[in-house]
């Protein structure tokens, strides 16, 4: 056990036992809370990281919430009939002889037991106090224990840890850089990285061989509840090994994670094919807590005359139970799915007469008969249907059954899952050339090497994969290309000039030039991983500093205008803000 004792105290609040009983003890915290006993008594419960402690102490001394003070005392018995079971240091309270007042203190912007709902911008603004708090206290340990846990399981698998630049020219992967203007060379600016992403391929072709990092990463993007500015990455890339390697170390990581913050020995993560994801689940991060599968029903409406079906695709969900949605409730959903892309969603209510619905009388009996068992209906039932092209069908369906299934992050357990097979290519943008679905160092797969000559580059599948935790991407990776004769033509495929390729990448591509390992990677975010071990919706939950939904930081207000004259010494100017 940790020895905690310093010069200034002996031992910490939240460790005292009934075995400790007669012990005299120098204990140093924050004053949690006061109630009066008698007329010259008070009860004070002492707080630090451990827990908490009651003392008995003079009632005439001046002591207040959030006060820090340094106690000493012997440990006493509590009376049988003023022992409290729920606190661990309940069997005993403090007679505190001595009490000295450390630090006096304001009264706190909000209290620090977590009865009271605050406004999240006053927790940042007084991070410090926040911290206190529960909450915070758990989510911190339950980081570093993610931390600890993770370290450890790459030291295990023989990874080395090496840090990588954060001034650096560009990553690509797929967000804004945050930049920062030379002083030396004024005009010019580094690029803080969005990942380790080209140093750590470097570091193969260096003979690193496994390397592994707790990366920080920057990214200028629109913040979300699972998305920061700043946030890290375990990222890992090693040498002679292939998709099924990357995936046994990372599995073996994240168990072992999983393990030492929940105790709970998880089986092995299952695999699926993001196709498959796609067309069960209308999504590449599958949240397979829940069912509400998306039902193929193409085949059941080949032949309808019902117009809005005659479409290349149609797939339903069946919400079990949802037969009692109100017809407004459902006018909601229909218009959110058209704001979602829809062209319209069809609703059926399954009822003891048969399907309820507005378009039931457009479909024949035989439609709704095969329609209701294909999604195995059941009277109380609600079935959604959406026809149109099958990326569409996917897409709403996979949206909508997360809006009305998706339990809460506490409930479910945890469902690791792998999404292999990739596509390379996510779509075209808008000048028609194809967009990374990862990043341009993919891949391709081996089998569609050929269909990258002659053949839609959007069928073309990648040796891609992601790591998906209820419903969230945790993390992605890829086996790499690691000849130049590829990349290149990555490059062009993907409209970058053989110019621009050297201007931006020509470091890596020279460096394939001398001896480049077969090598693949991952990373997965730490964040999100906390966060979810520790039952919280949001990654700001779990970092100690974050940034608020708009970026800002209330407590040090940043960002902020730099003077006039460091901006003159970067050789830079402020434009107005544009209209
Ligand atoms: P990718 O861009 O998919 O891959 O990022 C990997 C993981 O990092 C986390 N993450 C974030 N977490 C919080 N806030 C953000 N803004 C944010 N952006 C990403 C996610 C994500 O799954 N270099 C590649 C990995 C590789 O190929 O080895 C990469 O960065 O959990
Ligand atoms: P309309 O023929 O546009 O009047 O639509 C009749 C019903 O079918 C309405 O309830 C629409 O919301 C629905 N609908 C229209 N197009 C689609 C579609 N592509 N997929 C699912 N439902 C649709």
């Amino acid at each position: 056990m940790t020895d905690y004792s310093t010069s200034m105290r002996t031992d910490r609040c939240g460790d005292l036992r009934i075995d400790d009983v007669d012990r005299q003890v120098t204990l140093c915290g924050w004053v949690d809370r006061r109630r009066e006993h008698g007329e010259h008594l008070a009860f004070i419960d002492l707080r630090d990281r451990s827990g908490v402690v009651q003392l008995v102490v003079d009632g005439a001394q001046d002591l207040r919430s959030e006060y820090v003070l340094q106690v000493s005392g012997i440990v006493r018995e509590r009376p049988a009939d003023t022992a409290n079971d729920s606190l661990d240091t309940g069997a005993v309270e403090i007679d505190a002889a001595e009490v000295t007042v450390l630090s006096v203190a304001e009264p706190p912007p909000f209290p620090i037991d977590e009865r009271t709902e605050v406004d999240e911008v006053l927790r940042l603004r007084h991070r410090y106090v926040d911290l206190r708090r529960p909450r915070l206290q758990r989510n911190l340990k339950v980081r570093a224990q993610v931390n600890s846990a993770v370290r450890s399981a790459m030291e295990e698998q023989g990874f080395l840890e090496v840090e990588t630049p954060m001034l650096i020219a560009s990553t690509p992967e797929g967000a804004r850089d945050f930049v920062v203007p030379s002083r030396k060379e004024p005009g010019s600016f580094y690029a803080l990285p969005q990942s380790p992403q080209i140093f750590k391929q470097l570091c193969m072709v260096g003979g690193v061989d496994r390397y592994y990092q707790i990366a920080r990463c920057l990214r200028d993007e629109d913040l979300r509840s699972d998305r920061q500015f700043e946030f890290m990455q375990l990222d890992a890339e090693a040498s002679f090994v292939s998709q099924d390697d990357v995936l046994a170390f990372i599995s073996h990581a994240v168990l072992a994670v999983t393990e030492a913050v929940t105790g709970e020995q998880l089986g092995e993560i299952p695999r699926m094919s993001w196709h498959e994801a796609q067309e069960r689940f209308g999504s590449d991060k599958p949240d397979v807590r829940f069912g509400m599968e998306l039902v193929e029903l193409t085949e059941v409406f080949a032949a309808t005359e019902f117009r809005a079906f005659q479409a290349p695709c149609i797939k339903g969900i069946r919400v079990p139970g949802g037969a009692d949605a109100s017809r407004s409730q459902l006018d909601d959903l229909t218009e959110q799915c058209k704001l979602w892309g829809a062209k319209g969603l069809v609703w059926m209510r399954v009822t003891d007469k048969g399907l309820e619905s507005p378009v039931a009388k457009f479909l024949t009996d035989g439609e709704q008969v095969r329609l209701s068992s294909t999604l195995d209906a059941e009277e109380g039932d609600l079935l959604l249907l959406v026809a149109d092209e099958r990326r569409m069908v996917r897409h709403i369906l996979g949206l909508l059954r997360l809006e009305l299934g998706r339990p809460p992050v506490t409930e479910g357990g945890l469902n690791f899952l792998w999404v292999v097979d990739f596509p390379l290519f996510e779509g075209l943008d808008d000048v028609g050339n194809p967009i990374s679905a990862h990043h341009p160092f993919t891949m391709p797969h081996e089998d569609d090497l050929e269909v990258l000559d002659r053949g839609d580059l959007l069928d073309v599948r990648s040796q891609a994969y992601d790591l998906v935790l209820n419903g969230w991407e945790l993390g992605s990776g890829s086996v790499r290309i690691h000849r130049s004769d590829i990349q290149e033509k990555i490059f062009s495929i993907l409209g970058i000039g053989s110019t621009e390729a050297h201007a931006k990448f020509g470091f890596l591509l020279d460096a394939f030039r001398y001896g480049a390992p077969p090598h693949a990677g991952f990373a997965f975010g730490l964040d999100r991983l906390t966060a979810i071990l520790a039952g919280e919706e949001n990654i700001r939950e779990v970092i100690a500093y974050p940034k608020t939904q708009s970026g800002a930081d209330p407590l040090t207000s940043a960002p902020t205008p730099i003077d006039d004259r460091h901006l003159k010494e970067l050789g830079l100017r402020v434009l107005p803000p544009a209209e």
